[in-house]
């Protein structure tokens, strides 16, 4: 694992890929980083960063609108020293590569697998036996890397193989075989990924900024204006 962030080329064919499985538009390079839109309720755009550098901090310091995300390759103190306090974190990930062969489980009991492609983005669902959605996952491949998605388990159905299942199905759809599997895994994933052999390349810290920075700048502006307001009637009157 590195401290020191990932190769920007990687870090750009992770992005790239993920915008596809996303549908969303494909990253642009910005500040020594790169930017994507993403226009979700959640999130206006992110800042994707593969090291620490001057971009990063100058960046940081010119928003000051919520919804908008900095994200580093690199452990979380390296991140928040180059940002001011209002920055929060957010759920710290983890950037992760596929090393080798993966270990497979028979599919468990009463479940059924259906694999289904849109384009280049494949789709994995699992389903319970009464025909529910137990487990789902995303994959993308490009001509440089083949990427992991939104893997889930229903809470009712962990621990039972299924999230192993959806990487093997998708893992599967790979054309490709030397191009390099990426995926950037929250806390729960990293213990399943680490039971596939896969390894963790370099920590990965989310910072976004809180609501209430703005709800403060915007109720402060509301109340130099109702101020002002105020001072024009007591003048004009
Ligand atoms: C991560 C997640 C998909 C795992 O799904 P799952 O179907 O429970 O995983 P599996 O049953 O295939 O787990 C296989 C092995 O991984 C390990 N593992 C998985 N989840 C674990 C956990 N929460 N704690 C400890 N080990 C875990 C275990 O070794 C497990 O084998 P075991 O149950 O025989 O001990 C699921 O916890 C989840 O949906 N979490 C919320 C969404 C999320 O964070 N997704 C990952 C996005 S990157």
């Amino acid at each position: 694992m590195s401290d020191r962030g990932v190769d920007p080329l990687i870090l750009n064919a992770w992005l790239s890929a993920r915008s596809i499985a996303r549908g969303l538009p494909q990253p642009v390079a910005e500040y020594g980083g790169y930017r994507v839109d993403t226009y979700s309720d959640a999130e206006v755009r992110r800042w994707v960063f593969p090291q620490m550098g001057p971009g990063l901090r100058e960046l940081s310091h010119s928003l000051n609108e919520p919804r908008h995300f900095l994200k580093l390759c690199g452990p979380v103190d390296e991140l928040r020293s180059a940002l001011t306090d209002e920055w929060m974190l957010h759920a710290p990930s983890y950037f992760m590569q596929a090393s080798g062969k993966q270990t497979q489980r028979p599919l468990a009991e009463g479940y059924a697998i259906e694999i289904g492609h849109n384009g280049s983005v494949v789709e994995v669902r699992v389903k319970s036996g009464a025909g529910e959605l137990a487990a789902s996952g995303y994959a993308t491949e490009t001509q440089d890397v083949f990427i992991y998605d939104r893997i889930v388990t229903a809470p009712e159905h962990r621990r039972k193989g299924l999230g192993n299942a959806v990487m093997a199905a998708l893992r599967g759809t790979k054309q490709c075989q030397g191009s390099p599997e990426l995926l950037v895994a929250t806390e729960d994933g990293r213990v399943l990924y680490a039971t596939l052999g896969w390894r963790m390349i370099s920590p990965y810290s989310p910072h976004r900024l809180p609501w209430r920075k703005v709800r403060f700048q915007q109720l402060s502006h509301r109340g130099r204006m109702a101020d002002k307001g105020r001072k024009r009637r007591v003048r004009a009157g």
